[in-house]
């Protein structure tokens, strides 16, 4: 700390602020990661009216981004009606890779791994504690690429069940140990040896609807259908429409220190897989005039081990939301991801999005320029009124509005 202040000049509040490691002890912060000299805190909120298989949820979401939380709970009250929303995560499945290099006849190779599957997935499952937890290596494929630059390649793919882990140090102890077994075989050597953040066989469904009426009527249920229909069309749209559901599910995975970069790598190549990037969530109208909407996305997530069960914030998400399984988890993120994405096509139909933004906008400005307690939202609003949301406006009406108190 010492010499990051010097190096940039930091005043003695500004250490004093970023030595605060908020509700991390130093003891959990230094062993979560390296170089720690201080914390960073951001709001943790609660998006509410989420009702997903028929069990009422209260969702926590860590992010900075304004509107979002608003906007989810909103889409979720829409969604409410019966079951409310569905959401159904398939078996936690991960891939683990091994790459082996300068396997001769490689084919011949592929089907020698092929015929001794069995005693692979044997000796996989003698690898870390997987197996007392119900988990373990279920299946194996192999693929060949011959001539590439570095001569033939033979990849083999172990699928392993990990079931409430995250499964990142499971599949990574299984492939590792299992890589010498698949030289000897082979004949090669292995170089790669870890899991695939391509999670395919761990996908989660989500579903639900909402009638017209609640919407706003018949135009905004068609809009929100176009909408659909042109991320559908436009990959350019269709990122920015995936990462409104992003919004919401990182949120959650935040809350819950999930590895976000795993989800968001897993999510954007899957909705690539067509060869063309698409939307990870579809919009459709059905004769009654009511608008269902279904997602379908990769979640690689858990609720045991890794810093889910360390950071004591997260164990307070996981307690709140009272889910018991990755399973579940994945659920409750994908019914998230849903109603965040018929909220943001709703503003966007309806009235665009500057309008909720800009009066969050408005009262960080007002936060930044020094404003606090009743005087944000009046320096909000002042701003608001005359068109004039800016800092520097902030400032001013500040300093007005403050020597009028
Ligand atoms: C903003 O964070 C997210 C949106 O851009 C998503 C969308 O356009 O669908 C509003």
């Amino acid at each position: 700390m010492k010499l990051v202040a010097e190096w940039a000049d930091l005043s003695q509040d500004e250490v004093e602020l970023l030595k605060d490691l908020g509700n991390l002890s130093r003891d959990v912060a230094t062993s979560m990661v390296e170089n720690v000299i201080g914390g960073m805190t951001y709001p943790f909120s609660i998006a509410t009216n989420f009702r997903i298989n028929s069990k009422d949820y209260l969702i926590p979401m860590v992010i900075e981004e304004p509107s979002v939380i608003a906007a989810a709970s909103n889409a979720a009250k829409m969604m409410r009606e019966g079951a409310g929303i569905i959401a159904k995560a398939s078996e936690q499945l991960m891939i683990g890779q091994v790459h082996l290099v300068k396997v001769s006849n490689p084919y011949v190779k592929a089907g020698i791994v092929i015929e001794r599957k069995n005693e692979i997935l044997e000796y996989a499952n003698q690898q870390g504690v997987l197996v007392k937890h119900g988990g373990g290596a279920r299946d194996l494929s192999v693929r060949v690429i011959e001539g590439t630059p570095i001569g033939n390649v033979l990849i083999v793919h172990l699928v392993v069940d990990v079931k409430d882990a995250m499964g990142a140090n499971a599949v990574n102890t299984i492939v590792e140990a299992v890589a010498p077994l698949l030289e000897k075989m082979t004949g090669g050597e292995a170089r790669l040896r870890i899991l695939s953040n391509y999670a395919v066989y761990r996908l989660v469904r989500a579903w639900g609807k909402v009638c017209a009426e609640e919407l706003g009527g018949g135009e905004v249920a068609k809009g929100i259908y176009e909408a659909s229909v042109l991320a559908e069309l436009d990959p350019f749209r269709a990122v920015t429409h995936n990462k409104g559901i992003m919004n919401g599910v990182i949120a959650v995975a935040l809350a819950t220190a999930q590895d976000h970069r795993a989800i968001e790598a897993g999510a954007h190549a899957y909705a690539s897989r067509s060869g063309s990037y698409k939307p990870l969530s579809i919009w459709r109208l059905d004769e009654g005039g009511e608008l269902y909407g279904y997602l379908e996305m990769p979640l690689q997530v858990g609720v045991v081990g890794g810093a889910t069960r360390v950071h004591p914030v997260a164990r307070i998400a996981l307690k709140i939301l009272g889910v018991k399984t990755a399973k579940e988890l994945a659920e409750v993120m994908a019914a998230v991801g849903l109603a965040q994405n018929l909220a943001a096509l709703r503003a966007l139909v309806v009235e665009g999005i500057q309008k909720g933004h800009m009066k969050l906008h408005a009262k960080n400005l007002a936060i930044m320029a020094g404003a606090t307690g009743d005087l944000i939202d009046k320096v909000a609003n002042e701003m608001i009124k005359a068109g004039k949301i800016r800092f520097d406006y902030a400032v001013e009406l500040v300093e007005k509005l403050r020597m009028q108190q």
